[in-house]
């Protein structure tokens, strides 16, 4: 209508995630497409969630989250990366990693400022990106292994770069940086202003643990750590987005 302003994404049209996730439903198929887990989450979490909501824990928290919840993530990240963070400066909890992303990439990117991020991409970076006035710039991860072209990331820094975000283990290839990687990024970035925008929200979902790989976070890596938002989600590590209507299930 005449009176609402065009928009300000033109190029966002219905997400592939809405168009696979109704194809999966209308064909019964099982849906690879989005992180719907065919479980359902941990029943001492839901207990929990129930038990803190009859104790009277349904007003307003601070900003940044509860403290004891702060305090566990800190705790947390202590005991997998041997990170230690402050749990009252350094620790924010937001509604989902997508908040959590657009709110870094809202916080550190001008209009004009280039934004390197690695394709295929997760959908919500680039618009958030565009929103904030800064320009998407596309290093490429290719089959059939779908790692990073360092050649080509350093060939797309420029003065203009403020941010990289980087996401391992990747949506939608489940490719894994190596310690090479990690380290390849930190001697890109030592000397410059770029802030680095880690989604690691598949941190717990690495297979091929056995052959030695681990998930390598950016708060392993002193160099990057110093310059990093490290986004993770609850959403993706204890399933809460994953509890399916029972007739979905049955249709499985
Ligand atoms: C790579 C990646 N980052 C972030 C998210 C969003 O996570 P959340 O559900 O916590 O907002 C997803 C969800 O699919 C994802 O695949």
């Amino acid at each position: 209508m005449a009176f609402f302003p065009a928009s300000r994404l033109p190029n966002v049209g219905t997400t592939i995630f809405t168009v696979m996730s109704r194809l999966a439903a209308e064909h019964g198929a099982i849906n690879l497409s989005q992180g719907f887990p065919d479980f359902s989450p941990a029943p001492l979490l839901l207990e929990r969630v129930g038990h803190h909501m009859a104790a009277g824990a349904n007003q307003y928290p601070p900003m940044a989250g509860v403290a004891p919840l702060r305090e566990a993530i800190a705790e947390k990240v202590q005991r997998l990366y041997l990170a230690g963070y402050d749990a009252e400066s350094e620790i924010t909890v937001t509604a989902g990693a997508t908040q959590a992303i657009f709110t870094a990439i809202a916080c550190c990117v001008r209009p004009g400022d280039e934004v390197i991020v690695f394709a295929p991409v997760y959908d919500s970076y680039v618009p958030g990106i565009e929103l904030n006035g800064g320009h998407p710039v596309y290093a490429h991860l290719r089959f059939p292994d779908f790692r990073p072209d360092w050649d080509e990331v350093r060939s797309l820094i420029t003065p203009r770069t403020r941010m990289i975000i980087i996401n391992s283990p990747h949506n939608p290839s489940g490719s894994v940086w190596t310690a090479g990687d990690m380290a390849m990024l930190e001697s890109l970035v030592r000397d410059t202003k770029i802030v680095v925008v880690s989604d690691e929200v598949y941190e717990h979902v690495v297979f091929d643990q056995a052959t030695g790989r681990r998930h390598e976070s950016v708060t392993r890596y002193p160099g990057l750590r110093e310059r990093s938002f490290v986004v993770s989600s609850f959403g993706k590590t204890t399933s809460p987005a994953g509890r399916l209507p029972t007739a979905w299930r049955r249709a499985r």
